[in-house]
């Protein structure tokens, strides 16, 4: 293996500078040159690259965001996009591509290896939808800021007896939403996954109201409904004050965590290592602590199910 490309895409996500430095070392480590595509599969069907090395991927590691910028391609989602890609991927020499990103990413890069090109992913959203791994990169700091934020609010529902119904990020998924409620003791958690009643949680609220409860939070993943709609609901049913908070890209910004960065190091490592080792179709991350190459395929067509444990767990504390 002589040439690699990289490129970041879909939603950003703390710690995928940490994994372009990863991968542009590594590389480096084994005397492999690396390129990153700019604004993710757009840059590689315009064939738009920097040159990355050794150096270049100085003092990113600790900022959000990344360096090579990210989109969500609808070039790349036509076969004749695709195709151009492929071409590009050659022309460039190129022995193999690292895909950092999420669910729709990495459903590109096995796209990309059907046409022949050699493709390892990195697993990287802040939606934790990747199958097969325990968690993905950027998930640990948007949960932390989430926390941080609910505990702030948590100090106004209670100066003001009120109800809080706090709306977190996850389009399909209410991992976000389910650890950040468990971390900071909400009341309750809608998610896609679980199912709820509206009709219910309006009992249960009303049955804590006439028991002198007189604060609550209620934490919404995206994916679940909309905060202000429920809130209004709430007001409108129910003798309390509510009101709506929507944290959203606030929890895909600022410096990742120290658990994100470590995962962004060892699985953008784990990537460049697998492709120069002849793996493709496969995703890096990691399972029960340990690095693990997750094939492409199941890890973006099965349900990543939120953690039974934490599940349980929710249905002893929230009551
Ligand atoms: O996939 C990450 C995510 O932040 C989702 O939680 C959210 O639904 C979506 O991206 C928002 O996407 P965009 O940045 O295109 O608005």
């Amino acid at each position: 293996m002589k040439r690699i490309g990289l490129l970041t895409s879909g939603g950003d996500a703390s710690g995928m500078n940490a994994a372009i430095r990863a991968v542009a070392r590594t590389a480096a480590s084994m005397g492999v040159e690396a390129v990153g595509f700019e604004r993710g599969y757009d840059g590689l069907v315009s064939n738009t690259w920097i040159e990355l090395n050794a150096r270049s991927v100085s003092g990113i590691l600790e900022l959000g965001g990344t360096m090579l910028k990210s989109a969500r391609s609808e070039l790349f989602r036509t076969e004749e996009g695709r195709k151009q890609a492929a071409l590009v991927v050659q022309q460039n020499r190129l022995d193999g591509m690292v895909i950092i990103g999420g669910n729709g990413s990495q459903i590109g890069g096995y796209l990309l290896g059907q046409l022949g090109v050699p493709v390892v992913g990195v697993a990287s959203t802040i939606d934790n939808d990747l199958y097969g791994f325990d968690y993905t990169i950027g998930f640990d700091t948007a949960v932390n800021i989430a926390i941080d934020a609910i505990d702030r609010i948590r100090d106004v529902a209670e100066s003001h007896d009120r109800v809080f119904v706090v709306e977190v990020m996850g389009r399909d998924n209410g991992s976000i939403a389910l650890e950040a409620a468990l971390a900071t003791g909400a009341d309750i958690v809608l998610t896609p996954e679980l199912p709820f009643s509206i009709p219910k949680l309006i009992t249960r609220l009303h049955d804590d109201v006439m028991a002198q409860k007189k604060h609550h939070i209620i934490v919404m993943a995206e994916g679940a409904g909309h905060a202000e709609e429920l809130s209004h609901y709430i007001n409108a049913n129910l003798p309390v004050e509510c009101r709506a908070t929507v944290l959203g890209y606030v929890q895909r910004g600022g410096s990742p965590t120290r658990f994100d960065r470590l995962l962004a190091s060892t699985s953008g490592e784990a990537a460049v290592v697998a492709l120069s080792e002849g793996h493709s179709g496969v995703v890096a991350g990691t399972r029960n602590g340990h690095i693990v190459l997750q094939e492409t395929l199941e890890a973006v067509t099965r349900r990543n199910l939120l953690k039974p444990e934490l599940v349980e767990l929710l249905k002893r504390v929230s009551i």
